[in-house]
């Protein structure tokens, strides 16, 4: 891959945020130009090499609940053979099984792809027993199975990655349109890691575009309603701290991203369709500098934290509706909203915002999503003892 090196960048604490990375050639070539590693030159060589290493040691992460098995289907073939996929989840069991019926079809595609997969479905005991053996209740609901919803699948698949001895996490969702958009997503998050010098780093990607179709035309739309107010108080309270106005934060909802596995163990989450907003606020929260971080050997290395943008355009599954989109609006802003470094101008700027977009009452509060506890606090060897993954048909060797 032949990309922009990562030239501007945002501190905070032990963080470095790098400004968006434009792609020049999704493949750099064979030969390794040597004229690259000149330092004076703003482009860089990724080699396969370096792709492959990471592929190799990297689980990717599906979320499904209820998608159409084509589409689930399409972005099994997207995913470069060496990534172990991970499917978790969330589909109908009755009247229809649907998990059965996806559990046929990744079965069968993985064989004549002669590949390992793990699915679980997010609601079985078995998948709860790896919470409860490992002593990391905070994922289980009132009925002993891991709660509902994308966050929670997505912790669920961490674990599983970790169980399975992978170093690096990576999140592709299941309604994609393009196997070509989740390959090129996949060899991203292998060229953005590449670049890390430390050991806590995460990849993020922003769609080039999303196509729609405005008075019959198409129509290439690069942020959403939701991506556009995320990243202005995102910015907003990385401004507040470094004392200069920013934009560089772009990503805050980016469901397509990857991280080193020894970051995703050490942040916290937080519920839903929070999450990828929570990322910012976790590693802002923990690892700023304002706050004692429960992690010295984060402080030391520091974080990076990549955001690429794709050549390929986003087509997913038809948009969800508006309460769908007020939903990740106020999930999103409530994580900003309720964090102890969030500061008092921010504060009354978030709730005129979701108070004049009607997303909530004249005197409520955004809502605070159910937060998540650091991975690492789970019993990972009791777990991986107690749970036998081939015995339930959940994983096939190559
Ligand atoms: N396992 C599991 N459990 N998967 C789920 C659940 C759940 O409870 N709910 C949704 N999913 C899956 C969907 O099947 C899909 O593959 C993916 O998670 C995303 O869910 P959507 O409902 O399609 O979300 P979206 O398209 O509105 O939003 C996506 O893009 C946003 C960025 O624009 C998500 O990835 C957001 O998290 C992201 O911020």
């Amino acid at each position: 891959m032949r990309l922009e090196l990562p030239a501007n960048t945002e501190r905070f604490g032990a963080n470095t945020f790098h400004h968006i990375q434009k792609v020049f050639e999704m493949d750099g070539g064979y030969e390794m130009d040597a004229e690259f590693s000149s330092p004076f030159h703003i482009i860089q060589q990724i080699s396969r090499e370096q792709i492959y290493h990471i592929e190799r040691d990297m689980a990717i992460v599906i979320p499904v609940k209820n998608e159409r098995l084509r589409l689930l289907e399409g972005v099994l073939s997207g995913i470069p053979h060496d990534c172990l996929p991970i499917i978790v989840s969330n589909s109908q069991r009755e009247p229809v099984d649907r998990y059965r019926m996806e559990q046929a079809m990744v079965d069968t595609f993985c064989r004549y792809a002669k590949k390992r997969y793990v699915i679980a479905h997010q609601r079985s005991p078995e998948l709860a027993k790896v919470f409860r053996d490992g002593n990391y209740p905070h994922l289980l609901d009132e009925n002993g199975l891991v709660h509902n919803g994308k966050a929670e699948g997505m912790l669920a698949g961490i674990t599983l990655a970790h169980l399975s001895g992978k170093k690096y996490v990576g999140f592709i969702d299941s309604d994609n349109y393009f196997p070509g958009a989740v390959f090129e997503y996949a060899r991203l998050f292998s060229a953005g890691l590449s670049q890390s010098r430390s050991p806590y780093s995460m990849v993020r990607i922003q769609w080039q575009s999303k196509p729609k179709i405005v008075d019959s035309e198409l129509y290439f739309a690069k942020f959403g309603r939701v991506s556009r107010i995320t990243n202005h108080y995102l910015n907003s309270l990385l401004s507040h701290y470094t004392g200069f106005e920013t934009e560089l934060l772009r990503t805050g909802n980016a469901g397509e991203h990857a991280l080193s596995m020894a970051l995703a163990l050490r942040l916290d989450y937080s519920a839903g369709f929070s999450i990828e907003t929570y990322h910012f606020v976790s590693l802002l929260e923990k690892f700023g500098g304002v706050i004692p971080s429960p992690f010295p050997e984060v402080m030391k290395s520091g974080t990076d934290i990549y955001q690429m943008e794709s050549r390929n355009p986003h087509l997913h599954d038809a948009d969800k509706g508006n309460d769908h989109i007020k939903e990740m609006i106020e999930y999103s802003l409530g994580v900003m909203f309720h964090s102890p470094l969030c500061p008092e101008n921010v504060k009354k700027e978030i709730l005129q915002e979701l108070r004049a977009g009607k997303i909530i009452g004249k005197n409520a509060d955004p809502v605070l999503p159910r937060r998540y506890p650091a991975l690492v606090n789970l019993d990972f060897k009791t777990a991986a003892r107690t749970t036998d993954w081939q015995r339930h048909g959940n994983f096939i060797p190559a």
